[in-house]
């Protein structure tokens, strides 16, 4: 089976045998890393029941064992006993933030994190740093139409401060054709919210446009 190549940067970044998809909706993930041999057992978790049965469906198309499907808000339902990895994909950030932050087990089951929010990353970054989740590597992802940003953290505990440039853009750089893309995204959104509001909030308009003059330095945009 293939997977779309949001997705598939998520799969890239799993390191064990047994990776637990919270809001998996049709358990395509999974059903990749298992059929792939990637990992050997897999949990498909979501809140909803009508993506549950999605994810059963694909299981069962695709010939699937080692799958487990579980109803759940986050990770609430989720035993995490030997879980390597836990992925969070294709939500807001600030769900993806709550829902880490809900349990407190996310800071104690030493699993790696692959985090893909769809909106408001500079959320998530700003609450990871906050909270002591180190992340060790981003990766942006062009489809052609949208821009993504794919993260892989784990908790140490230990909190850090990040600048506006990297709330905005985080690891991405400009070095590879998808970086570029995403850090030029970034800029264009930016942009309609300074010039959004340079007549109402003038002073935070400037303080973007500073933000985005930074970014176009470091990053060499
Ligand atoms: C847009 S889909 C993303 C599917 C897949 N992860 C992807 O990236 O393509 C979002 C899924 O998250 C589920 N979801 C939303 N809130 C959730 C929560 N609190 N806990 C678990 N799943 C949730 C939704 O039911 C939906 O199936």
């Amino acid at each position: 089976m293939k997977l779309d190549k949001r997705l598939l940067v998520c799969a890239e970044m799993t390191e064990g045998s047994f990776v637990c998809d919270i809001g998996t909706d049709h358990g395509y993930l999974p059903a990749y890393l298992l059929r792939s041999e990637k990992c050997t057992k897999a949990i498909a978790a979501d809140i909803g029941e009508k993506p549950l049965a999605a994810a059963k469906a694909t299981f069962e198309n695709e010939g699937i064992e080692g799958g487990q499907l579980i109803l759940s808000d986050g990770l609430k339902n989720i035993p995490l006993d030997g879980v390597t990895d836990i992925v969070i994909a294709g939500m807001g950030g600030e769900l993806i933030s709550k829902i880490i932050d809900a349990d407190e087990r996310s800071r104690t089951c030493g699993a790696n994190f692959i985090l893909q929010p769809m909106t408001r990353a500079s959320v998530l970054r700003r609450y990871l740093a906050d909270n002591g989740f180190e992340v060790t590597e981003e990766r942006a992802v062009w489809d052609g139409e949208f821009a993504y940003s794919v993260m892989k953290c784990r908790y140490t505990g230990v909190t850090y401060e990040i600048s506006d440039v990297r709330e905005q853009t985080g690891l991405t750089d400009a070095s590879y054709e998808d970086g570029r893309k995403y850090i030029e995204k970034q800029l264009e959104r930016m942009k309609k919210a300074a010039d959004g509001m340079r007549n109402s909030r003038p002073a935070e308009a400037e303080k973007i446009d500073m933000t985005m003059e930074k970014i176009r330095k470091e990053k060499g945009i």
